[in-house]
């Protein structure tokens, strides 16, 4: 019911009268007022007027179901959507609602999380209201070995959301990280539970800094957000489904194939470590190299200094010129 007034106040685009709601969702004038506080509770600046009836004059900056229903009503991509004021982290959420065998796909969102993680133990930095922790919980039929190009997916969705909302472009630091100005503004984590030939499931974990107006000083050379680049507020419900709609698109495409062919050109356009400096730590080694491009596979490949090709399929890749790393 709540999403159906709210619903109705987006579509308007402008006033709706009372009357006009109460008979198109079926229900009582007191029913419709009741929603209207609800809303206004939730942050949402209503004005009402005589004989004209109500409209909506601000959108909170948080994220609401209901909302966000309705800004991804013609996505399939996930099932369900579940917000969280706060939560330990949204990828912890993602697997304990997916091994519960409730749910099938779904969203997590989060205004903050407090053990947020990032790769290779680290936690992931998560103050409220300032940015976007979302998970997608999916259920793909595709080879485990291949559940790794979901990150590229994932990244490429990302660099492209920020492109359509703001003015801003971002970079992709192979594999999971965007960089905005040589510094990190998104984290991208992704998990899987699978048997050898057939995945249970993926969480592809995003991390966003978006409005964030300081980062801590022990990584302020490291990362940064979109506000600090870009001096201004960002919309982040915004960036939040336009992620979600990019993500769908790509991520329908890669199930028919595969492969990631389709977005070669484009990945490698955006992709901070062609022609670069690498080195890269493995648990048995440490190489540096020149990187060449990004595979159909999702690996990268690179040329060592003996002139030798190879081909990276994961390990700590350090960008010269990024994050420090200046040998
Ligand atoms: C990294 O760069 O180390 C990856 C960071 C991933 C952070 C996101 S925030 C949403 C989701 N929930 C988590 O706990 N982690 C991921």
């Amino acid at each position: 019911m709540s999403k159906n007034v709210l619903e109705l106040l987006i579509k308007a685009d402008g006033f709706v009268s009372g009357e006009e709601m109460s008979k198109v969702l079926s229900v009582s004038r007191t029913a419709i007022w009741k929603q209207i506080k609800k809303l206004k509770d939730e942050g949402y600046e209503i004005e009402s007027v005589n004989n004209k009836g109500y409209r909506v004059i601000n959108y909170p900056d948080k994220f609401v179901v209901d909302e966000l229903a309705y800004l991804l009503e013609n996505s399939s991509l996930v099932e369900e959507i579940y917000v969280y004021d706060t939560i330990d982290s949204t990828n912890k959420e993602a697997k304990r609602m997916a091994t519960s065998g409730k749910i099938n796909t779904a969203v997590f969102i989060a205004e903050e999380q407090t053990v947020g993680k990032g790769r290779r133990g680290r936690t992931w930095v998560s103050p409220k209201g300032t940015g976007i922790y979302m998970s997608l919980l999916l259920r793909p039929n595709i080879n485990p070995n291949n559940a790794s190009m979901l990150t590229l997916i994932a990244g490429l969705a990302v660099s492209k959301a920020i492109s359509l909302v703001t003015s801003l472009e971002c970079m992709i630091k192979w594999p999971n990280d965007l960089v905005l100005n040589n510094k990190k503004v998104c984290g991208i984590l992704t998990e899987m539970s699978s048997e050898i030939d057939y995945v249970n499931y993926v969480i592809v974990g995003i991390g966003m800094n978006i409005n964030l107006d300081m980062i801590d000083k022990e990584l302020e050379d490291k990362a940064t957000s979109l506000k600090i680049e870009g001096n201004e507020i960002y919309n982040r419900k915004s960036i939040l489904v336009h992620t979600i709609k990019e993500f769908e698109k790509l991520y329908q495409q890669f199930l028919k194939t595969e492969s990631l062919d389709f977005i070669l050109d484009e990945y490698n356009a955006r992709c901070i470590n062609i022609g670069k400096k690498v080195k890269i730590e493995n648990k048995a080694e440490v190489i540096i190299a020149q990187t060449k491009a990004v595979t159909s596979k999702g690996a990268l490949l690179v040329e060592t200094e003996n002139n030798e090709l190879m081909s990276i399929q994961s390990g700590e890749v350090s960008v010269r010129g990024l994050y420090g790393y200046v040998d």
